[in-house]
């Protein structure tokens, strides 16, 4: 871990680090702690130099070329200053006892049964990111480790499979059911390009007994550099709103639909942007690239549409813009030329 730092930002983060954990005051200790923490990759040789500027956190651990080192010190103060202004305005905690836990949702045995009244969720993406290893980085000065064995990810190292995967995100799913009160909701943000992963959670959620109702399509606004940067990266999060119901019924039944994949999509745009002409157009205004359309947004919608039909998802995302660009020649050649006016 140490080689991931210049030796004088090792040296400067060690000397913070020290100073935050002997502080007197217990209190002021712990936020010091998490101020450091919040340094985070920008004082490491993670953090790549942008020509057009500012910074990001990256879910991997690749050394740039051309690397940003920055001022340990300078970081701390940014970093300490933006969390000072929070915890000042911040309103105080509630007045009710509440409890804060670190745990995998796969066992949530000190939870009774049907006593929660709301579920909000954000699960691992599959092998988007490995979380426990992105971590480490921190982990490494906390000296507390993730315990892996129920990390819910896709992972070659870990030995986790799509099949692991999903049989981790039933067993999460199995348990906020049983703590949901029945009629109460489970919201469950999510978003992936592979169809496997999304036929996982489709398959997670049913064999948990939750029934899907109503699902919202939500555009984050700004797009991440790899959204910007990768095709294949999908930009518009799907929120699942399911329900646990009175008394369970029989498990939904699949429908797969009968019609090519091609046709469904040319049927999909022909309608979509019909209503919506100008919203699913990608404008590049301060760069030299042409106007796109916005597969990413079509395909989140595409999604949206598959799961309320109870649909098995069978379409990647790289395969779902090969075929809307098809259907787009096919069917649309006009839309194709307002796009790259
Ligand atoms: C998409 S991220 C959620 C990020 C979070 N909403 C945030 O803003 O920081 C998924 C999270 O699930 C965690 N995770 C993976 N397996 C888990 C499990 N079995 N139980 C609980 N959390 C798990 C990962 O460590 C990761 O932090």
């Amino acid at each position: 871990m140490d080689t991931l730092y210049t030796t004088r930002n090792l040296q400067a983060v060690a000397r913070l680090w020290d100073i935050a954990r002997r502080w007197r005051d217990r209190d002021l200790s712990l936020k010091l702690m998490f101020t450091v923490t919040s340094l985070y990759q920008r004082v490491t040789r993670l953090s790549e130099f942008r020509f057009w500027g500012g910074s990001g956190n990256i879910a991997n651990y690749n050394v740039p070329m051309i690397f940003n080192e920055q001022n340990v010190f300078k970081v701390f103060h940014r970093k300490a200053r933006t969390i000072r202004d929070y915890l000042d305005t911040w309103s105080q905690p509630p007045d009710m006892p509440f409890c804060i836990s670190t745990q995998s949702a796969t066992d949530l045995r000190q939870i009774p049964d049907a006593s929660i009244d709301h579920i909000f969720t954000d699960p691992p993406f599959g092998s988007n990111i490995n979380y426990s290893e992105m971590n480490y980085l921190w982990e490494a000065w906390l000296g507390i480790f993730t315990d892996t064995r129920e990390e819910a990810i896709v992972n070659r190292m870990q030995g986790k499979t799509v099949e692991d995967y999903r049989g981790l995100i039933t067993n999460a799913l199995r348990e906020m059911h049983r703590v949901l009160k029945p009629g109460r909701w489970l919201t469950l943000v999510f978003h992936n390009s592979s169809s496997e992963i999304w036929a996982a959670i489709q398959a997670a959620l049913r064999a948990s007994g939750f029934e899907l109702a109503k699902i919202q399509t939500l555009d984050k606004r700004h797009g991440t550099f790899k959204q910007f940067v990768s095709e294949n990266a999908v930009g518009y999060d799907l929120i699942l709103h399911c329900t646990k119901r009175f008394h369970d019924t029989a498990p939904i039944h699949d429908s797969k639909k009968e019609s090519t994949a091609l046709s469904a999509i040319r049927l999909f745009l022909a309608s979509t942007l019909k209503q919506d002409p100008d919203g699913f157009v990608v404008r590049y205004l301060h760069v030299g690239r042409q106007d796109e359309l916005d597969t990413r947004k079509l395909y989140s919608l595409w999604l949206k549409k598959q799961m309320e039909a109870d649909t098995i998802i069978d379409l990647d995302y790289h395969i779902f813009r090969q075929m809307a660009q098809q259907a787009i020649e096919l069917d649309l050649p006009n839309y194709r030329a307002l796009t790259t006016e």
